[in-house]
């Protein structure tokens, strides 16, 4: 059976870049693979986090699953740091993984910034805690944006010394599922940006618990330019504020960019706005409303986060317990 999974942060303002790049298409793959969505919080506090704020966050991203169409009857959907597994797989390919590995990661790059020496260390083993999410599970696929593709080889690489260093074959070579258009969601006020929850402009992104008005606001008062719609997809080069809304039409409603390009070709950006404002409204604010509905009784998600975790632990001990058997940790 092939194995699912998947993991998100809980930084708090979800946004269509996060729907549309993953929540949206994790809906899609459980009635084909056995599915675990997990809630990274341990990862989450590599950077500092405010504890209320952390729980309110992981609070937010369930809700966001189950209001997508998530289902927590067919899914497990838990918070990592309720497994201890994770630490302790983490802790264990932290002694395989090799510093040199870690220093090419270019999002420890990115996220430490100029100032290195005060990252935190957590930040810099990330990718070994991530390729411990993967392999606690041995899961088989696992759901990537491009940003993500360069840790799912340090866990192909992790995985792959530990069967060399043990002599075996006990994990499997995690595969990456790569999804088509519009996965890179723009910001709406900067085509060349990408949507980020820490834009300072709220205006940037639409966040899933928007209502109608806030998301027709946003959509109106995106940012264009002077050219009417192209007749087809080449018309979008060099035009990044246009493109990203005519890609955020195309995902929203399953079709190419270019056959939204030959229904709106010609037409003026409000027409255009107009129906992508309506259409967003349609798919979003289903979500929103259930997202605030689930979100206003804690103790509902709260329930689905126990009932995920107890069945996570029911399959990764197991695997926790051969894996120290393989290293040679006496168990009790
Ligand atoms: N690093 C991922 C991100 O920031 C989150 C993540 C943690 C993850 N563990 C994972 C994703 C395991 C996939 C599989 O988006």
């Amino acid at each position: 059976m092939n194995r699912i999974f998947s993991g998100v942060q809980p930084t708090g303002n979800l946004h269509l870049g996060n729907y549309l790049g993953a929540i949206r298409n994790w809906v899609k793959l459980q009635d084909d693979y056995e599915c675990i969505f997990c809630v990274v919080d341990m990862h989450a506090i590599t950077v500092w986090q405010d504890p209320q704020q952390l729980i309110a966050n992981t609070r937010e991203v369930a809700a966001a699953m189950i209001a997508s169409g998530v289902d927590p009857k067919k899914n497990i959907i838990f918070n990592q740091s309720m497994v201890p597994g994770h630490a302790e797989l983490a802790w264990i390919f932290n002694c395989v993984a090799r510093l040199g590995w870690l220093n090419r990661m270019t999002q420890f790059k990115e996220k430490a910034g100029s100032n290195r020496e005060k990252a935190s260390v957590g930040l810099y083993s990330y990718p070994n805690l991530m390729a411990a999410d993967i392999m606690l599970y041995k899961a088989t696929h696992v759901p990537v944006g491009e940003d993500q593709k360069q840790h799912l080889e340090l866990t192909r690489d992790v995985a792959q010394k530990f069967n060399n260093d043990f002599k075996n074959d006990f994990f499997p070579i995690v595969e990456p599922l790569i999804f088509g258009e519009a996965t890179r969601v723009m910001s709406l006020r900067d085509g060349s940006k990408k949507m980020s929850k820490s834009d300072p402009s709220a205006a940037s992104r639409i966040v899933m618990t928007d209502g109608p008005d806030e998301i027709a606001k946003k959509i109106r008062k995106a940012k264009t330019d002077a050219h009417p719609i192209p007749e087809n997809k080449e018309g979008l080069d060099g035009r990044p504020d246009a493109a990203n809304l005519m890609g955020i039409f195309a995902a929203l409603s399953d079709r190419n960019v270019d056959s939204i390009c030959g229904e709106y070709g010609g037409s003026q950006f409000s027409t255009f706005k107009q129906a992508l404002s309506d259409l967003a409204v349609e798919k979003l604010g289903p979500i929103g409303s259930e997202m605030q509905r689930l979100m206003a009784d804690s103790s509902s998600i709260d329930a689905v986060l126990h009932d995920g975790a107890e069945q996570a632990r029911a399959i990764s001990e197991p695997i926790l317990n051969d894996i120290k058997d393989i290293v040679g940790f006496l168990r009790p």
